[in-house]
C-alpha cells in the first residue's frame, strides 16, 4: 500500500494577454502568486459573480505548466499515472476549472490534430506500447464512456436510440445505470456498457464514438457539454502466463473532463438554465464539501452519497487510487475571480490523501483449473515416485487387513459391473489387486466343490440328522501342498528357485515351478533373454551368493519375517493334518455306532418301536456326544484353515518383496557397479579377471556412446557430470521398472 497525496497540477491556457502582473507564475518553484490587491482591473461583467475579496494569495502545487505543448502536459500529468495503471495501480486524471479554460482540450485534444491530440489518446497509445513490452502476460482491455449530466448517467457507447433520448429528456429518467462500491471499495458503473478493445485502433474509435454520442445528445437533448461531466475509463485485466495461473491483476484508469466550475448565480438563470446551474453547482460543490472532508483528519464522515459525481469518484478520492487533478485556468485578468477559485479548490485537493494498491484478484475458476492440473502433476509424480521407491528399496509395507477388505470390496464391485474400472495408483495397489483377484477366484472355485468338508459342513448344522448321513473321509488334499513351504526350511531360509529334496515330486514340482517362474520373471525384468548372453560377463558375482548375502545383510529382516511366518505355516498345518485325522476318526465312530443301533434295531423289532433297551440307549447316547466333539473339532479346523490362507498370502507378498528388494540390491551392486567401479577388492581374483577381459568386449553401441558422453562432460562441463550420471541412472531405474510391469 502505497500513501499517494492526489497530484495538483495546474496548466494556463495560452493567451497573448496573459496577467503578468497579477498572475505570477514561478515554475521552476511550482508556484503561483496573485497581486490581487492592488488591482484595478476590470472584470468581466459576465462571468464573475463572485464577492470576492482582494486579496493576495500564494499558492504552492505538484506542477505549473505555462505555455505547454500537448506531449509536455503528458509526460509531466499522465505518464506515470498510466504505467501505475499498467502494474495493477487503480489511476484517475481530471481536468477542473471554469469553461473555455482548456479542460476538454487537455483530455481530449483537437481531434483533427494528432500534434495536439489530448491525455486520453495519448494513455490509449501508452498502454499499448507498454503491454507489447511484457510478453509474459496475457491482457485484456476494456473501455466505457459515461457522461453525468444533471444526475443523470449516459453511456456514450452505447445506441443513443430514440426512445433513450425521450426518455432522458424527462426529469424522471431512468438510465437503468447505477454506481456501485464492491466488498473492496472500487466503484463501477452496474449497466455501463464495456467494450474489449484489442488495438490501440480500435480503443480510439470507441473514444472518438463517445464523442460524436455526445455531440448528438447535446444537440437532441438542448444540453451544454459544458454542464456536464464526462469519464473515459479504461479497465485493464493481466495474467501472468507463465505462473500463478489463478491470479489477475485489475486496474482501472478514470480519464475524466469536469463539468465548467464557474459559479452561475442564480438570479440569471431560468429554465433549463436553472435546472442546469443548480445540478451542477450541487455537484461541484458537493465535490468540493467532499474534499474539505477528505482534508480535515478529524472527518470521519465523507458525503460522498450526495451526487453521482461524488459517489463515482469515492475510490479515487480518499481510496485505492492514483490520483492527479489539472487546474485549468485563464491567464487573464478578467478571469481571475474564477481562477482564484480554482487554485483554491487546487490547493484543498492536495490535501486529500489516497493509498494505492496493486489490485491482485483470485480467479476462482482459474485457479480450480490450476488446482486440477496440479493435482494431476502430483499423482504422476507420485506414482512415479512409488515406482521407483518399490525398486530402489522394495520395502513398501503389504497391505493391512482394512485395507485388504476395502479392495475386495472394490473388486467386486468391479465383477459386478458396478464401477467400470478398479484405478490403479501405483504398483503396490497393482500387485494387491492380483493377489485379492487370486483369493476371490479360489473363493469362487471352492463353491463348486461339491463334497468333502463342505457338504459335511452344511449337515452338520442339521443337529437332528442321523449320524449316517456324514460324508465320506474328510480329504486331506483340501491344504494343498502340506510340506509345500519346505523350501523355506532349507539352510537358505527362502531357496531362491531351488526346491526341497522331500517334498513329494507333484507338490515339488508345482511349487518349483512357481517360484522359478517367479525368479525368471524377475530376472529377465531387468535383462532380457536376448541380452543376458551380452550382459553375463559383467555379473561379477553369481545370483545365489549374492541372495545369500543379501539374506544376512539388507534383507535380512524379511528374510527372518519369511522364516518365522513359514513355521507358523508349517505348525498349523500340522495341526490342521491332526483335527482333520480326528474328524475322520470321529466320523467313523459314528457310523460304526449307527450300525450298531440299526442292528439293534432289527434284533428288538420284535418289541414294538417305542421300545430301546439300555444298550441301544447308550450308543444313542455315544453318538450325540461323538456329534458335539464332531462339531468343535470341525470349527477349530475351519479356523486354522482361515489362518493357514492367512499365512500363505503374508508368504506370497514377502516373497515377492524379498524378490523384488534382492533384485535392486543385486542391480545396483552388481550390474550398475561396473560402469562406473570397474574393479573392487571385495571380488574374487577368477571374477576380476573375467570382468578386465570381458570389458572391452560387451560394450555395445550405447555403452559406447555413453563413454564417449561421459568423457566429454569431463572435459566441457564437468559440473554438469553429476546431473547427467543420476538422470541416467533414474532412467535405467524406470526402464527396469516398465519391463517389470
Ligand atoms: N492549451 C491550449 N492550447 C491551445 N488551445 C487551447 C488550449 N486550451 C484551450 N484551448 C482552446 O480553447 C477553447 C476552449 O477550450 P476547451 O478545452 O473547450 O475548454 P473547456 O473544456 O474547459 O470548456 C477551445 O477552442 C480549445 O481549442
Ligand atoms: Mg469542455
Amino acid at each position: 500500500m502505497v500513501n499517494t497525496p492526489v497530484q495538483v497540477c495546474v496548466r494556463t491556457r495560452p493567451t497573448a494577454f496573459f496577467a503578468q502582473d497579477v498572475i505570477v507564475l514561478d515554475e521552476s518553484k511550482k508556484s503561483i502568486e496573485i497581486k490581487n490587491k492592488g488591482r484595478s482591473g476590470k472584470q468581466s461583467g459576465n462571468v464573475n459573480y463572485l464577492e470576492t475579496k482582494k486579496e493576495d494569495y500564494s499558492f504552492k502545487f505538484d506542477k505549473t505548466l505555462h505555455n505547454v505543448s500537448q506531449d509536455t502536459v503528458f509526460n509531466e500529468c499522465c505518464y506515470d499515472i498510466t504505467k501505475s495503471f499498467l502494474e495493477g495501480y487503480n489511476g484517475t486524471v481530471m481536468a477542473y476549472g471554469q469553461t473555455g479554460s482548456g479542460k476538454t482540450y487537455t483530455m481530449i485534444g483537437a481531434a483533427n490534430n494528432y500534434k495536439n491530440r489530448g491525455l486520453i489518446p495519448r494513455a490509449i497509445q501508452q498502454v499499448f506500447a507498454e503491454m507489447s513490452n511484457y510478453p509474459e502476460k496475457s491482457f485484456t482491455l476494456r473501455v466505457s464512456y459515461m457522461e453525468i449530466y444533471n444526475e443523470q448517467l449516459f453511456d456514450l457507447l452505447s445506441d443513443i436510440s430514440d426512445t433513450q433520448l425521450a426518455k432522458a429528456k424527462n426529469d424522471a429518467y431512468d438510465d437503468n445505470m447505477v454506481i456501485m462500491e464492491d466488498n473492496k471499495g472500487t466503484i463501477m458503473v452496474r449497466g455501463l456498457s464495456c467494450h474489449i478493445v484489442n488495438s490501440e485502433e480500435e480503443a480510439l474509435s470507441m473514444l472518438f464514438e463517445g464523442e460524436t454520442n455526445r455531440a448528438i445528445c447535446e444537440h437532441q437533448l438542448n444540453k451544454a457539454s459544458t454542464r456536464s461531466h464526462c469519464v473515459f475509463t479504461m479497465y485493464l485485466e493481466s495474467r501472468s502466463r507463465v505462473e500463478s495461473e489463478g491470479q489477475t491483476v485489475q486496474s482501472k484508469l478514470n480519464l475524466v473532463d469536469l463539468a465548467g466550475s464557474e459559479r452561475v448565480s442564480k438570479t440569471h438563470s431560468s429554465g433549463l438554465v436553472l435546472t442546469e446551474a443548480k445540478y451542477i453547482n450541487k455537484s461541484l460543490s458537493f465535490l468540493e464539501q467532499v474534499v474539505i472532508a477528505l482534508g480535515n483528519p478529524t472527518r470521519e464522515h465523507i458525503p460522498y452519497r450526495q451526487s453521482k459525481l461524488t459517489y463515482f469518484l469515492k475510490d479515487s478520492l480518499g481510496g485505492n487510487c492514483k490520483t492527479l487533478m489539472i487546474a485549468n485556468v485563464w491567464g487573464e485578468e478578467q478571469h481571475i475571480e474564477e481562477t482564484i477559485g480554482t487554485l483554491k479548490f487546487a490547493t484543498r485537493m492536495m490535501r486529500v490523501s489516497n493509498e494505492a494498491m496493486i489490485n491482485v484478484h483470485m480467479n476462482p475458476d482459474a485457479l480450480i483449473k490450476k488446482y486440477e492440473k496440479e493435482i494431476k502433476e502430483l499423482k504422476q509424480e507420485l506414482s512415479m515416485h512409488d515406482q521407483l521407491r518399490g525398486i530402489n528399496q522394495a520395502n513398501y509395507d503389504p497391505y493391512t487387513e482394512e485395507q485388504k477388505v476395502e479392495l475386495r470390496k472394490e473388486i467386486r464391485s468391479y465383477v459386478n459391473g458396478e464401477v467400470e474400472e478398479l484405478e490403479i495408483k501405483n504398483i503396490r495397489r497393482i500387485k494387491e489387486i492380483f493377489v485379492q483377484f487370486k483369493t476371490l477366484l479360489k473363493e469362487a472355485s471352492s463353491f463348486t466343490e461339491p463334497e468333502s468338508i463342505h457338504s459335511a459342513s452344511n449337515r452338520e448344522k442339521q443337529q437332528t440328522a442321523p449320524a449316517s448321513n456324514f460324508a465320506g473321509k474328510i480329504h486331506e488334499e483340501k491344504i494343498h501342498e502340506e510340506n509345500g513351504v519346505g523350501e523355506v526350511e532349507s539352510k537358505t531360509g527362502f531357496g531362491f528357485g531351488e526346491a526341497k529334496p522331500n517334498v513329494d515330486f507333484q507338490k515339488k514340482t508345482k511349487k518349483a515351478t512357481v517360484l522359478s517362474a517367479r525368479e525368471e520373471r524377475s530376472t529377465s525384468a531387468v535383462v532380457p533373454d536376448t541380452e543376458r548372453s551380452k550382459t553375463a560377463s559383467k555379473i561379477i558375482m553369481p545370483r545365489n551368493d549374492a541372495f545369500e548375502e543379501f539374506k544376512h545383510t539388507v534383507g535380512k529382516q524379511l528374510s527372518e519375517s519369511i522364516k518365522e511366518n513359514s513355521a507358523s505355516l508349517k505348525e498349523k498345518k500340522s495341526l490342521f493334518k491332526n483335527v482333520t485325522q480326528r474328524l475322520n476318526d470321529i466320523k467313523a465312530d459314528i457310523d460304526n455306532l449307527k450300525t450298531k443301533i440299526d442292528k439293534k434295531q432289527v434284533e428288538n423289532a420284535h418289541l414294538g418301536d417305542d421300545i430301546v433297551d439300555e444298550e441301544e440307549m447308550l450308543f444313542f447316547q455315544s453318538i450325540k456326544e461323538r456329534k458335539e466333539t464332531y462339531k468343535q473339532s470341525f470349527e477349530e479346523r475351519k479356523m486354522l484353515k482361515s489362518e493357514i490362507d492367512y499365512l500363505e498370502k503374508a508368504l506370497e507378498t514377502l516373497r515377492q518383496s524379498l524378490v523384488a528388494d534382492f533384485q535392486a540390491y543385486y542391480d545396483e551392486r552388481y550390474m550398475e557397479e561396473e560402469d562406473n567401479r570397474p574393479t573392487q577388492s571385495s571380488r574374487s581374483s577368477r571374477y576380476r579377471g573375467l570382468d578386465q577381459e570381458g570389458k572391452e568386449d560387451v560394450l555395445d553401441e550405447g555403452e559406447k556412446f555413453e563413454k564417449l558422453q561421459i568423457e566429454r562432460l569431463q572435459q566441457e562441463d564437468p559440473e554438469s557430470l553429476n546431473y547427467y550420471l543420476a538422470y541416467k541412472k533414474a532412467s535405467k531405474v524406470k526402464k527396469s521398472v516398465n519391463r517389470r510391469q
